[in-house]
């Protein structure tokens, strides 16, 4: 009898999703059977897409990608794992200051469960300059986010911007 792989756990904000997370989603689908991904619903923070949009996006760019599942979870993620079964949590870093963000979560999640591994993924060259925090900042003043997020995104951000512009016609 052949057992259902643990999945992995790709976690984030994803506010927006970025071409760069994207990457991160399918390398770590081509690496591990059943990935996870996961976004965080923090009552502390007011996102500039809600929760339904940023999953709208994500089942747009990468749920039907083969293994790959969009799901959201609040609270800490070491118990969010431990709710899913997960092998490892997945994170990719573009550069050292990643890695400066990345180690102290990475080694405070073993501390809370040994048994949890954190994956970190290398980012292709072409998408290592996207962040979300730039992403945000570009669409607040207005500039094109064309390549940097996946289609969806900037459909919905054209829409969004055109009913806009009616209703002020
Ligand atoms: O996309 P982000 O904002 O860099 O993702 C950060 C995230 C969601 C991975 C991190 O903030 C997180 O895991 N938050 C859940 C709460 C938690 O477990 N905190 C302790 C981490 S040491």
């Amino acid at each position: 009898m052949t057992e259902t792989p643990r999945p992995v756990i790709v976690p984030g904000s994803f506010d927006p999703v970025t071409n760069g997370h994207v990457d991160i989603i399918e390398r770590a689908s081509r690496l591990f059977d059943r990935v996870v991904v996961a976004v965080l619903v923090n009552p502390g923070k007011s996102p500039l897409f809600s929760l339904e949009e940023r999953l709208l996006f994500l089942a747009g760019a990468v749920g039907r990608h083969p293994g790959v599942e969009v799901d959201s979870f609040q609270g800490l993620l070491v118990d969010y794992a431990r709710r899913r079964d997960a092998a490892a949590v997945v994170r990719g870093l573009r550069r050292s200051s990643d890695f400066d963000y990345e180690a102290p979560m990475a080694q405070m999640n073993r501390h809370l469960a040994p048994g949890i591994e954190t994956v970190f993924l290398v980012p292709s060259p072409a998408v290592a300059h996207i962040s979300s925090t730039l992403v945000r900042d570009i669409v607040r003043h207005g500039g094109s986010i064309d390549g940097l997020v996946p289609d969806g995104v900037t459909t919905f951000l054209a829409r969004r911007r055109e009913s806009t512009t009616r209703q002020h016609v």
